[in-house]
């Protein structure tokens, strides 16, 4: 077991920069996925930790010892990839035990770690069976015990459950935080799917364009995004979003306004504001907004689509100024298309960004504070080896 640690590293293809200044701090024996678009580098990063690709700059560090300098098999980390890249000719204990074969481990050891690994993962009675006599799920997990038997201080994961269909995602999602559990081991997870990063995660790196946008709690990237990269990529669906300008109206307070609005809105920081010239942007997450009467209203709208799924109603408004927002209201609205309909902005939901698109930090209620702080000790409590 050991921790990550990870100096501004750099990952050039040609002149293409891919890999901009990675700092990252992973504990020992944390679950962090590694999460953004297509293209952002996430794939790159792990093979550079895992010593698959040469990089230009800066280092790795795993526990305690660098390691940018050694092969990928010195290094001690496992990794599993999306296509299992199983051998077909070999059966699964083959496949399970090939690698440690190589490596002149003594047949009994070998055999020990392949039935425990299989034990764990409960394919024992498939140790006789090739890969093409398993379903995906089956030979995912193969994959990934090929990863345990290993025994390694690290195991990355690249979107090890992208080709299997929805529902064995989800059973193979909780299978893998059960097996981080059991193990104790340090695992980093690529995903661009953020409610696998979220549910899975105790820390989300959400990466934008080979950069760090941010590395925090999922509650925290939800509840308070650092920018506007993190507030629009988490969260489904979307944050919706408005042009406004601020003005500093108490200490730690700004006064938004914009020529959609209907009065002010103050929103209460955790620190006091500085510069505020220049445009700004107001984000509301969509079950945030309140379809209120007329006269309490900041905005109208007029009804496009109301999507009812019956514990909520998805309601995609046309602004007046053509923009379109979505807001979501519990159970069934009544709404129909082409109904006025009034949307209500509570100061204590919005998020403000300033012209870089950095969010001003947010004070944030006491209820929503002690969900954050629960979530980060009951991670602690994990890694302690504590029940949840
Ligand atoms: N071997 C390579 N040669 C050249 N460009 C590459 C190579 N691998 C990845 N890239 C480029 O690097 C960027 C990041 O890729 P990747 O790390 O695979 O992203 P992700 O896994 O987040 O989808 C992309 O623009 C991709 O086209
Ligand atoms: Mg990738």
């Amino acid at each position: 077991m050991a921790g990550v640690k990870i100096d501004g590293l750099e990952k050039k293809f040609g002149s293409l920069r891919v890999l901009k200044g990675i700092d990252l701090d992973i504990r020992d024996g944390e679950f962090v996925s590694f999460l953004g678009p297509s293209g952002c580098g996430k794939t790159t990063l792990l093979r550079s930790i895992a010593g698959l690709e040469e990089i230009d700059g800066g280092r790795v560090v795993l526990g305690g010892q660098p390691i940018s300098k050694l092969p990928p098999a010195k290094r001690d980390i496992a990794m599993v990839f999306q296509n299992y890249a199983l051998y077909p000719h070999m059966n699964v204990y083959k496949n399970l035990s090939f690698g440690l074969s190589l490596n002149g481990v003594p047949k009994a050891e070998i055999d020990e770690r392949v039935q425990n690994a299989a034990r764990i993962l409960q394919i024992t009675e498939l140790l006789k069976r090739r890969p093409k006599q398993l379903s995906g799920g089956q030979r995912q997990r193969v994959a990934i015990g090929r990863a345990i038997v290993r025994d390694p201080k690290l195991f990355l994961l690249d979107e090890p459950l992208s080709n299997l269909d929805a529902g064995l995602r989800v059973t193979m999602r909780v299978e893998l935080a059960n097996l981080h559990k059991r193990l104790g081991v340090t695992m980093i997870y690529v995903t661009h799917d953020q409610v696998e990063a979220m549910t899975l995660s105790d820390r989300v790196v959400v990466l934008d364009q080979g950069k760090v946008a941010q590395f925090g709690t999922p509650l925290e990237l939800f509840y308070a995004p650092r920018n506007l990269f993190v507030a629009s990529f988490i969260g489904s669906p979307k944050m919706n979003f408005l042009d406004v300008s601020v003005k500093i109206s108490g200490e730690k307070e700004l006064t938004v306004s914009a020529e959609e609005l209907s009065g002010e809105i103050k929103v209460a920081l955790e620190a006091a504001a500085k510069d505020v010239a220049g445009p700004h942007t107001l984000g509301i997450r969509p079950d945030n907004i309140e379809l209120v009467a007329q006269d309490e209203a900041h905005m109208s709208g007029q009804v496009l689509l109301v999507e009812r799924l019956g514990t909520e109603s998805q309601v995609h408004i046309k602004l007046e100024n053509g923009q379109t927002f979505v807001a979501i209201a519990r159970g069934t609205h009544p709404a129909a298309t082409g109904d006025r309909v009034y949307l209500k902005f509570p100061a204590q939901h919005c998020h403000i960004f300033n012209g870089e698109g950095q969010a001003y930090p947010r004070e944030l209620d006491a209820e929503t504070r002690s969900l954050i702080d629960r979530q980060k000790s009951l991670h602690g409590a994990a890694q302690r080896g504590e029940e949840k």
